[in-house]
């Protein structure tokens, strides 16, 4: 492992521009359960695929808000962790070379760059590709809020409704089945096809268009670097592969 790290580090210091892909497993240590881990606890027999939908919005809202105050609420219990912390200091130190492109929803890289208690520097933002968990929008017009009070999920009838146009809200996350902001995608493959080093953290590299960031970076000619305790379909390519938790080698690697 010390001789990866020597190498990844090599990697990152001779890299002008570098593209950080995250996903649930570097809040994992924050205590934010994963996707695709085995779960514990009150939704452990549901599968995400089956409330991040669309479909099961529209067929049973109640219990997609439940579900999603549930997480809220579990979140706002949690705090970023030594590798957001680490991950944070690292792309404000260079925003300018250094792209945080983030599937989480949860808000702790944003929470992790605020903690520092200096000034955002410009372009240092994780760009969020799933949206924001703490975010409300309407299903039908652009109407958007940022959620600060627990929702009433009683009843189908107590669910909040558009003060534009009546229309049903809707966690402002994206579901599977629907497409990611265009703008953001077209930007961050364009980062993508020029970074020299993707640095994937955890995640498992299942869900596109995100998991095939890494891809293009490989194919464009700039190399993988992996932090996961587990191999992924990405490993196979990883110029380095490190196993371990995000919170032990992210401040190492990164200092
Ligand atoms: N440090 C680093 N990686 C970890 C850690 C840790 N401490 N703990 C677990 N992991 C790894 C797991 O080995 C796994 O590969 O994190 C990964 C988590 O994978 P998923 O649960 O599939 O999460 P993710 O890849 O982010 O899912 C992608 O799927 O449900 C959707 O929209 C949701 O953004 C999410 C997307």
């Amino acid at each position: 492992p010390t001789g990866r790290l020597t190498r990844a580090r090599r990697l990152l210091e001779q890299a002008e521009r570098v593209l950080v892909l995250t996903g649930a497993g570097i809040s994992a240590e924050s205590g934010v359960p994963t996707f695709r881990d085995p779960m514990t606890g009150l939704w452990a027999h549901r599968r995400p695929e089956e409330l991040a939908t669309p479909e099961a919005f529209a067929h049973d809202p109640r219990l997609v808000w439940e579900w999603y105050e549930w997480r809220r609420a579990q979140l706002r219990a949690c705090a970023p962790n030594a590798a957001h912390h680490a991950l944070a200091e690292w792309i404000a130190a260079s925003p300018g070379g250094r792209r945080l492109y983030t599937q989480n929803v949860d808000g702790l890289h944003h929470r992790a760059l605020e903690e520092r208690d200096k000034p955002i520097p410009d372009g240092a933002h994780p760009r969020t590709l799933h949206g924001d968990l703490f975010g409300n929008r309407c299903s039908h017009c652009a109407w958007t809020e940022r959620a600060r009070e627990p929702l009433d999920t009683s009843s189908e009838h107590t669910l909040p409704r558009c003060p534009d146009c009546g229309g049903a809200v809707r966690p402002a996350v994206v579901w599977f089945g629907e497409a990611l902001d265009t703008e953001l995608l077209e930007q961050a493959m364009s980062d993508a096809q020029r970074a020299d080093v993707c640095l994937v953290v955890g995640t498992s590299a299942l869900v596109h268009p995100a998991a095939s960031l890494p891809r293009i970076v490989d194919r464009s000619g700039g190399v993988i670097i992996e932090v996961n305790p587990q191999p992924t379909p990405l490993t196979a390519e990883a110029a380095v592969h490190i196993a371990g938790a995000a919170g032990a080698v992210l401040p190492e690697l990164l200092m």
